[in-house]
């Protein structure tokens, strides 16, 4: 006699493409029924990429054939095409309007120098901007915002944190939650929650852009954010060696199964700049990701050269694109932040178009 929980632990082998993690631990298994031999399942996944529905109605069919089901009866849901843009995804951080996700494939090719060079820029620019360390792993941000040795104050409920300031920009960090050297193993739960947490019991302000410096790789804190909040944007950081970009074609990939709008790559440690004699010349190459930006349909953001100024920038808590706002990659950080402004107000707007279109009479019902 087949039950419920046969079915569960099945299903529970099954691991949701792309990702570590089964379909049932991500709470994607919606409905199980199971009537006279008969199984009604229900799953609902983030993504309308057709691989994954083939690959999962597959190995779903399969499995459950195989403990002697046979009749199956599989809805398996995804977002219809305007639900998972931004403005209609849940958001569990209301008073932020845009979040920016900065990922890449490989750790070590600046994607925490990057997260805090462009919030500093999208700053600068007038907009209200906080910066949020998501690698649970390697906290690096309080450090490069020399606010390493900083603890965030507990508000009068005693159940909610004031993010910290420097540059003119808010953040928060694992870093200053716990002892920097204390390294904490996660497990995927554990992950959820405390991403959770850094977006709803942190008292940011009404913010305009939320930038979000994420681990290595695509994983669970990828999966939770993309859950939790409309991510308005998605930026790939990479060096330009080729095995730099074979990882990231990976984090491009996994930002379309999200629905997450790609706003470009950038292309970091690219081309050298002497400290001495200012001369230019290419270490890891130049301009390789190009060929990536095309296939999927993206741009170069900026080509930040490899410069001793952003390395010790970064150890001392001193960014760049503040302490030297005439160098070549400061003026490429403030150029990125302006095209990423763009990049949001259209995604806002056809965001706004899409609504229209979905409740046309909303608009015409004072007239009733
Ligand atoms: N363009 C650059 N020029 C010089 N050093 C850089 C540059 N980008 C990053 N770094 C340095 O490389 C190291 C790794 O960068 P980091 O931003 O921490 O990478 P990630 O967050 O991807 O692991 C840091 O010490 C950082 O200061
Ligand atoms: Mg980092």
């Amino acid at each position: 006699m087949i039950t419920q929980e046969d079915i569960l632990n099945t299903l529970k082998t099954i691991i949701y493409p792309n990702f570590k993690k089964d379909i049932v631990s991500f709470g994607f298994v919606k409905d199980v029924n199971l009537h006279q031999e008969q199984l009604a399942l229900r799953i609902e996944i983030p993504s309308n990429s057709i691989e994954v529905i083939n690959q999962l109605t597959n190995e779903v069919n399969e499995k459950i054939r195989s403990l002697g089901i046979k009749k199956i009866q599989l809805d398996i849901k995804t977002p219809q095409p305007n639900e998972n843009k931004p403005a209609m995804t849940k958001n569990i951080a209301p008073q932020i309007k845009n979040f920016i996700m900065v990922s890449s494939g490989k750790g070590g090719v600046g994607k925490s120098t990057t997260s805090v060079n462009l919030a500093i820029a999208l700053a600068q620019q007038g907009k209200k901007v906080g910066l949020l360390d998501a690698d649970i792993y390697g906290p690096n941000i309080p450090r490069m915002l020399g606010l390493h040795t900083n603890k965030p104050e507990v508000d009068s409920s005693g159940k909610k944190l004031f993010p910290l300031k420097a540059y003119g920009i808010e953040m928060m960090s694992m870093g200053v939650l716990y002892d920097a050297n204390q390294s904490l193993i996660w497990r995927g739960p554990m992950i959820m929650r405390a991403i959770q947490q850094m977006l709803t019991d942190v008292l940011w302000s009404e913010l305009d852009i939320l930038v979000i410096d994420m681990p290595p790789g695509t994983g669970d804190a990828q999966l939770t954010f993309a859950q939790s909040v409309p991510v308005s944007a998605g930026i790939t950081v990479t060096t330009p060696q080729q095995v730099s970009l074979d990882d990231s074609a990976r984090s491009l990939d996994m930002f379309q199964k999200l629905n997450i709008p790609i706003a470009g790559i950038v292309e970091n440690m690219s081309g050298f700049i002497c400290s001495h004699c200012n001369h230019e010349s290419d270490i890891f190459g130049k301009g390789s990701s190009e060929k990536l930006a095309k296939q999927y349909d993206t741009n170069i953001l900026a080509q930040i050269p490899l410069e001793g100024k952003i390395r010790e920038g970064g150890d001392n808590g001193k960014p760049i694109v503040f302490f030297n706002p005439e160098s070549v990659s400061a003026k490429s950080y403030t150029k990125m932040a302006d095209t990423l402004i763009s990049f949001l107000k259209q995604v806002n707007q056809n965001n706004l178009a899409d609504n229209k279109d979905i409740q046309p009479t909303q608009d015409n019902s004072h007239l009733h």
